[in-house]
């Protein structure tokens, strides 16, 4: 999903720019690649590009570690991306890393939080850069909060909310196959990137999460903690609840419904920051088919620049462009560059959002024992 609606199109644009050169991607099996190489929408934006499939042709069986080979033969110090289910991340950015490459990681990064310690030291003694894509980062309204809360404009993060529920049909996709209960949760899938926001806005660092789930059922019968409720402790006393479901009503407007509420303390008053980061105030009624949606200009979205094909827009784009970028920048002018995105804390990296992994990791224990508070 990821790679379609996201990386693959950036990557095909930034192929475009000829900031990269050729692209590969590898899955299990030759038909996902051929389903993703055949997508309509990318072919229309991206008319003449391609990239090279492997498994190259069908085969038999699911090939799980195809991948080992393909990133064996490539040239030292090219980008890897890992947009693989959350629980396989920690294996391929190790294998990738053992073999000189750079790595983009979809979130989150790892489960735990040694693991985590693990890939920044590998990273850090061969002199590569793994970016971890919290593409809400990119988004400028974060930008700003970031600036403004850090001027102390705001005041002191004292208690928030935050949710993000995806529509109910994504328990119909490949999630029912990966995000089962005893791999991730609703909140370990899509609420970190809340807890990550609240840190990139205010600085703060989380020490305790607990962490709720009602299990439901997928459609093939695996079960899921598919609605997870979250309250995390932030180091000046600060509390976020995070809400998050496989369960947003299909029938709803936009592709899920999330937004973001900080309730602040300053001299004398109150301080507030309110986003709503599914309504983005645009309203569209179609009539072929009929349905009302709120599409969100932001997040990514094709345009028609004059072409050739589209050209992809938004905080998605920006954000995997920002990594890509970052990689090329520490090949050419070497590790220092590393220190200062690590210190800038403007792209994640292993070594400046390590606390994603301790939440998840004490969210996961949490969670397997009703919800009782885990420090992390
Ligand atoms: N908002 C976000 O930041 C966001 C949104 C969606 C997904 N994600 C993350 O992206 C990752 C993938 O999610 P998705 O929605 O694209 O899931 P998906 O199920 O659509 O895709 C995962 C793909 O990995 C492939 N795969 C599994 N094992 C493999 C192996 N050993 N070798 C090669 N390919 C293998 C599967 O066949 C599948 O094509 C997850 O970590 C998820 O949390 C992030």
């Amino acid at each position: 999903m990821i790679v379609h609606d996201q990386i693959l199109p950036s990557l095909y644009h930034l192929e475009r720019l000829g900031i990269i050169a050729e692209i590969s991607i590898c899955s299990q099996s030759h038909e996902s690649v051929r389903r993703l190489a055949e997508a309509e929408s990318l072919a229309r934006a991206f008319p003449g590009q391609s990239f090279r499939m492997f498994p190259a042709a069908p085969s038999p069986s699911p090939q799980p570690a195809l991948y080992r080979e393909i990133i064996a033969a490539l040239p030292p110090r090219q980008i890897v991306v890992v947009a693989l289910p959350d629980q396989l991340h920690y294996e391929a950015i190790l294998e990738a890393l053992r073999q000189e490459q750079h790595v983009l990681a979809v979130k989150p990064l790892v489960l735990r939080y040694g693991q985590a310690e693990e890939i920044a030291r590998e990273a850090r003694t061969r002199g590569l850069l793994v970016g971890v894509e919290y593409h809400k980062r990119f988004d400028d309204r974060s930008l700003m909060a970031r600036r403004a809360y850090r001027e102390g404009r705001f005041g002191e993060f004292r208690l928030g909310t935050a949710c993000l529920f995806e529509k109910w049909y994504y328990r119909h996709s490949n999630f029912q196959n990966w995000m089962t209960a005893e791999n991730s949760d609703a909140f370990t899938y899509i609420g970190c990137h809340y807890v990550d926001l609240v840190h990139f806005i205010t600085g703060l660092l989380p020490v305790s999460v607990s962490l709720y789930g009602i299990l439901d059922r997928f459609p093939n019968g695996n079960q899921g903690y598919l609605w997870t409720d979250a309250r995390v402790i932030w180091n000046n006393g600060g509390s976020l609840n995070v809400q998050n479901a496989l369960g947003f009503p299909d029938a709803a407007p936009g592709t899920n419904t999330q937004g973001l509420t900080l309730f602040c303390q300053g001299a004398s008053g109150g301080g507030l920051l309110s986003h709503s980061d599914q309504y983005r105030g645009l309203k569209y009624c179609y009539t072929n088919p009929v349905s009302y949606q709120e599409p969100s200009p932001d997040y990514f979205q094709y345009v028609d620049l004059g072409g050739p094909g589209l050209a992809p827009v938004g905080y998605g784009y920006r954000s995997i462009e920002a990594i890509v970028r970052a990689a090329i920048r520490v090949n050419a002018e070497g590790p220092a560059v590393l220190e200062e995105i690590d210190r800038a804390g403007i792209i994640a990296t292993p070594g400046n959002s390590s606390y994603n992994e301790r939440v998840i990791e004490a969210a996961r224990e949490s969670i397997l024992n009703g919800g009782r508070e885990v420090r992390c």
